[in-house]
């Protein structure tokens, strides 16, 4: 029997009420703060779920996870209150448990663009290696690339005072931090001719205006050889997800990309060697291109 719109229209009204409820349950047990009776309440339904909580962390800071969860919750609630649902807007605690995920990429993220790009891990790992990390945020992916490769220094550049000191924090607990350099600055306007071995543009997080100013900008900016790695949405074979990967990305305010496209806005600036990488589930798209020798 086929479900009836309206059955359509309860279904996901039933399944939008369980994934809230639910992520504010897991943000209340991690949090553990708050009327004893609402916690216990809390940690019952995470229990139920069959989610050994103490074991998932696995040394995660609790806090930290807590904010992280939260933010889906409270950057939907913002869209939905006709708020901007700027992406900066969270609490630090937030913003800066996501540079920490994006640090924990990073091992995966040089393994694929190694794997995606033959001689770039040779490149990074050269004496003198620079990389430029467009929209670096609170430094998470920038500092954990300069831990992770002992000659890269990472310039990470943002347009945002706020998020830049919150980088800098990062950046001065980290063992490598004297190889990251942050710096306040438009990548539209990067001018910084056969500068990097290895730019990352992330395509979702920057207006297309930006981008289409900042492709040609780091092609300049990368040394001859050099890779320019765009990230983008992953459009797949699922029309609901595709939908709600646009949906995020344009009310982020950034400019939803799929690989065909990322390949030939790569093209049309004239790098060559144009290929999507493969990437796991939950991880951007990441189409990349090489500046001729
Ligand atoms: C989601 S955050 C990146 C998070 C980061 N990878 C981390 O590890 O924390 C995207 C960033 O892009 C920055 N951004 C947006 N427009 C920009 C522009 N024109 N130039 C440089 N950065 C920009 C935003 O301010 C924001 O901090």
């Amino acid at each position: 029997m086929t479900e009836s719109s309206e059955e359509r229209l309860s279904a996901l009204m039933h399944a939008g009420d369980q994934a809230a409820w639910s992520t504010a349950a897991l943000v209340l047990a991690l949090r553990g703060d708050g009327p004893p009776a609402l916690v216990d309440a809390a940690r019952r339904v995470v229990d139920d779920m069959g989610l050994d909580l103490g074991a998932a962390l696995a040394g995660r800071p609790p806090a930290g996870t807590a904010a992280q969860a939260s933010a889906p919750l409270l950057q939907a609630a913002a869209v939905v209150r006709g708020e901007a649902a700027a992406w900066a807007e969270q609490p630090d605690e937030a913003l800066l448990a996501q540079g920490l995920a994006s640090g924990r990429g990073a091992p995966g993220f040089l393994r694929l663009a190694g794997a995606a790009m033959p001689g770039l891990s040779e490149a990074v790992s050269r004496r003198g290696a620079r990389m430029l990390d467009v929209g670096t945020g609170v430094g998470g992916l920038a500092v954990a690339l300069a831990e992770t490769l002992p000659q890269l220094t990472v310039v990470g550049i943002d347009v945002l005072p706020r998020v830049l000191a919150l980088a800098e924090r990062v950046r001065a607990a980290s063992p490598a931090g004297d190889r990251v350099v942050l710096r306040r600055q438009d990548v539209a306007a990067l001018d910084e001719p056969d500068t990097y071995d290895l730019i990352w543009l992330p395509a979702p997080f920057l207006p297309e205006p930006t981008l289409l100013a900042a492709l040609p900008a780091a092609t300049r900016a990368l040394r001859p050889g050099g890779w320019l790695m765009l990230g983008h949405g992953k459009y797949g074979h699922d029309p609901v997800e595709n939908a709600l990967n646009r949906f995020k990305t344009v009310a982020y305010g950034g400019t939803a990309l799929d690989a065909t496209r990322a390949q030939q806005l790569l093209a049309e600036v004239g790098l060559t060697a144009v290929s999507t990488a493969p990437t796991p589930l939950g991880s951007p798209g990441i189409t990349v291109g090489r500046r001729q020798r």
